[in-house]
């Protein structure tokens, strides 16, 4: 019989719950965000993502089970992201998941946010434990993190890189905000990106010979171009919209884009190399940038698993695939597990 497992995510601004079966097969995957509650901040507000999670957490758990002919009693495990991510927002989704699993006596388990990015890529066709097979060159990269971890087994991972100021997700959002786009920025970017001249160009931080990050310097000379410009007015709101502004949005947006997008990929590249791993594994909200995803295609002599945008960004169906695995090793969550608002990987 296949082992049902109920993943619930809200570490950040989505809340989210899916039903996998035995960590392969998608039975549902329902995400209720609220970007466009804080885009008028330009970020998410911690104390309002909180309330809103415990707004939205009841009617997509239901609908995460309703949805594919099931209800919670016929749930085997129900697993959990208690880190890292926002404290507040952890803790809804947390308590929901103690409850149902003290309620129904089954067993809960607790995950980690950037493994159940990686194991996204389980929830493809392919199995990349078996096909290409460990050790793996994963990648996540979303709002708060960029990390290059060495994957050696299931669960087991070494940090090779990281970023050293913003996140890669982090970044397409300032520089969004500079160029008086929306929130998210990442999507915003990749959509004004499209038919740009590429004649523009800006810097790139290679951190000599590391595997380490930093997208700060790119966002702070993209905010110098804009403001040279006219694109980014300090004393105003508006972005003008007329068709010269438009145009060099277009060409700094792609700008910034390429600029992240080849020194994640070389990056990437070349830790692989350097490890003599077997694929790659891409997860995480920037993972959903097609110009990211077609670079790293394009230079990896290795086969690649990328899964499909909505299993990048934030998803429940990610977290139940990677609670199968710790539920394989006898992993046992104890009912006083509390969230971990900085919890590492590897
Ligand atoms: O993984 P995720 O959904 O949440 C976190 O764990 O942070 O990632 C969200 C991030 C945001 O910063 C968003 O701008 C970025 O992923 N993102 C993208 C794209 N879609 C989402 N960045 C670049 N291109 C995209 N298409
Ligand atoms: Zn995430």
């Amino acid at each position: 019989m296949a082992l049902t497992i109920l993943g619930i995510e809200t570490s950040c601004d989505e809340t989210a719950a899916g039903v996998v079966e035995d960590g392969k097969v998608l039975r549902s995957n329902i995400i209720s965000s609220q970007a466009e509650l804080h885009s008028r901040y330009g970020g998410v507000v911690p104390e309002v993502a909180s309330r809103q999670h415990v707004r939205d957490l009841t009617p997509v758990l239901e609908q995460a089970v309703e949805s594919c002919g099931l209800g919670l009693e016929d749930v085997d495990v129900v697993a959990v992201t208690y880190g890292p991510g926002l404290a507040g927002s952890l803790i809804t989704g947390l308590n929901a998941a103690k409850a149902i699993s003290y309620a129904l006596g089954k067993p809960l388990i607790g995950v980690n946010h950037l493994e159940a990015h990686i194991y996204a890529s389980w929830l493809t066709p392919a199995n990349p434990a078996e096909d290409p097979g460990f050790p793996l060159a994963c990648l996540v990269a979303s709002g708060g993190h960029t990390d290059l971890l060495l994957m050696e087994g299931h669960g087991d991972y070494r940090l090779v890189g990281r970023t050293r100021d913003d996140a890669a997700g982090e970044a397409f959002d300032k520089a969004a905000r500079i160029l008086g786009l929306g929130f998210p920025g990442g999507p915003e970017i990749q959509r004004v990106s499209s038919g740009a001249s590429g004649d523009y160009s800006l810097p790139r931080a290679w951190m000599r010979d590391t595997h380490d990050f930093s997208f700060s310097g790119l966002k702070t000379a993209l905010l110098h171009q804009a403001q040279d410009r006219g694109v980014y007015l300090a004393d105003s709101e508006e972005t003008p919209t007329d068709e010269a502004t438009t145009a060099l949005v277009r060409e700094l947006a792609s700008a910034f884009q390429e600029s992240v997008v080849d020194v994640i990929s070389a990056k990437l590249v070349d830790m692989a190399r350097k490890y003599r791993v077997k694929g790659l594994v891409l997860g995480g909200g920037v993972i959903a940038n097609a110009r990211l995803r077609e670079e790293i295609l394009r230079r990896s002599p290795l086969p690649v698993i990328i899964p499909p945008p909505i299993l990048c960004t934030d998803n429940g169906a990610m977290v139940a695939a990677c609670a199968y695995y710790q539920h394989l090793r006898g992993e046992q969550w104890p009912m006083d597990l509390d969230v971990d608002p900085g919890l590492p990987l590897g």
